[in-house]
């Protein structure tokens, strides 16, 4: 099968078609025809990973050996990038249930990744659902990763109707579907990010958009109940005056002093809580999010379709900050 490979770190121009061994399913695994996959963050870092510093690296200090250890040193471990993917169900192994051939998926395979292929293996009990059925494979496509982060960290921040929120880092892969999950909850959405997708924030439901590049939240007198900051860039002392009284911010990337912050407002019993967590990768997150796309109340904007001969130019679209929304590769 053909799958855009990379062996060595470094710049877009390190992704190369190949061709490579079709995977065979064990007995609880689903074999699917991968029709599409998006470019994400980590599809980014894990590609340059070998060039990324400590001071770049976005989670505490400790881990970072360890990763880099995990994904290779000098050179990857894993050759085929992509964490999610839209499919079609081609075999399933002789223990599955859940799904038949000919059923239309979507589906996170984390940083295991493995979805820049024409086929992957997906246990059945992984974080694979049936797709939405109003959706195209590229649609779907960009759910996963969004709908797996965005419900399992809002959850653990235990939103509300009626609450003010604050979403820094609105228009990325996990902040487009937190925006879009807050409102669903009934919560006042505040979204943050740069000046050219202010307009891409604002269309997915935001009551406000601020832009990060002429605005500094933490200096408008607003206060809110929750501020979600995904790329960890503001922190608890700065935030600290824009959190109500019972306030919580949550961080999807944290470093050791957001994580001493968390301890030290729970041990303190302080009332403002730190939350810094992984998410939990569940297939219910995805079966939550394909109803709620199946209803109408969130959606999933893609902004550029690029085929699998052109995925150098579809990491640099994303990588030079142009996307507005999601970028795919067709497989
Ligand atoms: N906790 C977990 O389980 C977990 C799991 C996966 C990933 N993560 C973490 O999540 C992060 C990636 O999130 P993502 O995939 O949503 O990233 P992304 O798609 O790259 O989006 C990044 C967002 O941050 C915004 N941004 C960039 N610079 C900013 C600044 N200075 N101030 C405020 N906002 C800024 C971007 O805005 P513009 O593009 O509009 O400029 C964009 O909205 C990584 O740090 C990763 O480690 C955590």
């Amino acid at each position: 099968m053909k799958a855009i490979a990379f062996t060595e770190y470094g710049s877009p121009d390190v992704l190369k078609i190949k061709e490579v061994a079709k995977p065979t399913p064990k007995d609880n695994e689903i074999l699917v025809r991968v029709h599409a996959t998006p470019v994400n963050f980590g599809d980014l870092m894990a590609r340059n990973f070998g060039n990324v510093t400590p001071s770049e690296f976005n989670m505490p200090a400790p881990l970072y050996l360890p990763s880099r250890m995990a994904f290779g040193w000098n050179k990857p471990k894993i050759n085929v990038l992509g964490s999610e993917l839209a499919g079609e169900v081609e075999v399933v192994g002789r223990d599955v249930t859940k799904f038949k051939a000919g059923d239309r998926v979507f589906a996170y395979v984390g940083m295991g990744m493995g979805a820049n292929a024409e086929y992957v293996c997906i246990p059945e009990s992984g974080t694979v659902a049936l797709k939405p059925s109003n959706l195209t494979y590229e649609e779907a496509a960009t759910l996963p990763y969004g709908a797996v982060m965005a419900t399992s960290l809002l959850a653990k921040a235990n939103i509300q109707r009626g609450q003010k929120v604050l979403i820094n880092g609105a228009s990325g892969g996990i902040g487009s579907m937190a925006v879009q999950l807050a409102k669903h909850f009934g919560a006042e959405v505040t979204g943050v990010c740069g000046t050219p997708r202010m307009e891409f924030v604002k269309s997915l439901g935001a009551d406000k958009v601020i832009d990060y590049t002429k605005e500094d939240f933490t200096q408008n007198g607003e206060t809110y109940d929750l501020i979600f900051d995904i790329l960890g860039r503001s922190s608890f002392l700065r935030v600290k005056r824009s959190l109500k009284p019972n306030g919580i911010y949550l961080l999807a990337s944290f470093k050791m002093k957001a994580l001493l912050d968390m301890l030290w407002t729970s041990v303190m019993g302080s009332k403002q809580k730190v939350i810094c967590s992984f998410a939990n990768e569940t297939a219910e997150s995805l079966e939550f999010v394909k109803k709620l796309v199946e209803e109408g109340k969130v959606k999933a904007i893609v902004d550029k379709s690029f085929p699998m001969e052109q995925a150098s130019e579809a990491h640099r679209y994303v990588e030079d900050g142009r996307k507005q929304g999601n970028v795919v590769i067709a497989i």
